[in-house]
């Protein structure tokens, strides 16, 4: 069960930073407009290598932490340190670069339309200068995994909405980023191919990402071992696995 050949890159030597693989809210509010904080005081650390799911009702801020850990929004008080670097007022050339190493998944999946699924998970690996044979092969690869062997060659328009989250599934994790940040990426599929996405971030964490998944499902939570973010009235909790 590979998620693809990027799998084997990773060399034995691989591990030089990986105390540094951490993102960390400090003391982090948020607050749209003249509106009341949506987060209040968050601080957490998630190290290296880590399984979140985030969990919490619907408005509560889930999508809007994410936002934060994705770099998307500034906080309006408090501190975002990623790969050690504190990354509150960055410039947005740097924030460009720093994104390149996480891998997101939209809730409203934000594919590029002109660009057939192919050509969309293929977008970070190409950006990152891999070789075409490599694209051809990794991608490939993915595609299969997430089900979309005979979709590759068509544009997300023509694809149905579980089927659009896969192919920005397959983006958000085909560069084996450090972070895997991914919001509700079961919302669209039924449970079989839930299950099956899943276990592709599983790999993933496997391999050496820190994986978050904001999610309602409450059978895949319990399901899977890992611990919790709990959002509520501003405030996340840490509940340990299997609580
Ligand atoms: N762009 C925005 N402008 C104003 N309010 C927003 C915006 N995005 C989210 N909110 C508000 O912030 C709160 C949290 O939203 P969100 O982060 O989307 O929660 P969740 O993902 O948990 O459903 C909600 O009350 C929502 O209405
Ligand atoms: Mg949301």
């Amino acid at each position: 069960m590979s998620p693809g050949p990027q799998a084997e890159k990773k060399s034995p030597g691989d591990t030089k930073g990986a105390s540094s693989d951490t993102l960390s809210l400090n003391g982090v509010g948020l607050q749209y407009d003249d509106g009341p904080e949506v987060l209040a005081d968050v601080s957490l650390t998630i190290p290296a290598r880590s399984f979140y799911f985030l969990t919490g009702p619907s408005g509560a801020g889930k999508t809007s932490l994410l936002s934060l850990m994705y770099l998307a929004k500034r906080p309006t008080r408090g501190n975002v340190i990623l790969f050690g670097e504190n990354v509150t007022e960055a410039k947005r050339g740097r924030l460009a670069m720093l994104r390149r190493r996480l891998g997101v998944v939209f809730q409203d999946f934000r594919l590029l339309d002109h660009m057939t699924a192919f050509d969309n998970v293929a977008l970070p690996l190409r950006v990152a200068g891999v070789a075409p044979n490599v694209v051809q092969r990794d991608v490939t690869e993915l595609l299969k995994w997430v089900g979309l062997e005979d979709e590759m060659g068509k544009h997300p328009a023509a694809l149905s909405g579980g089927q659009q989250q896969r192919v920005a599934i397959a983006r958000a994790v085909v560069n084996r980023p450090k972070f895997i940040l991914a919001d509700e990426p079961t919302g669209n599929v039924d449970d079989v191919i839930a299950l099956r996405l899943m276990l592709l971030f599983v790999e993933m964490h496997k391999i050496g990402s820190s994986v978050i998944i904001a999610t309602h499902n409450h059978s895949l939570v319990e399901r899977f071992a890992f611990p919790r973010l709990h959002l509520a009235d501003g405030v996340v909790t840490q509940i340990p696995a299997g609580e």
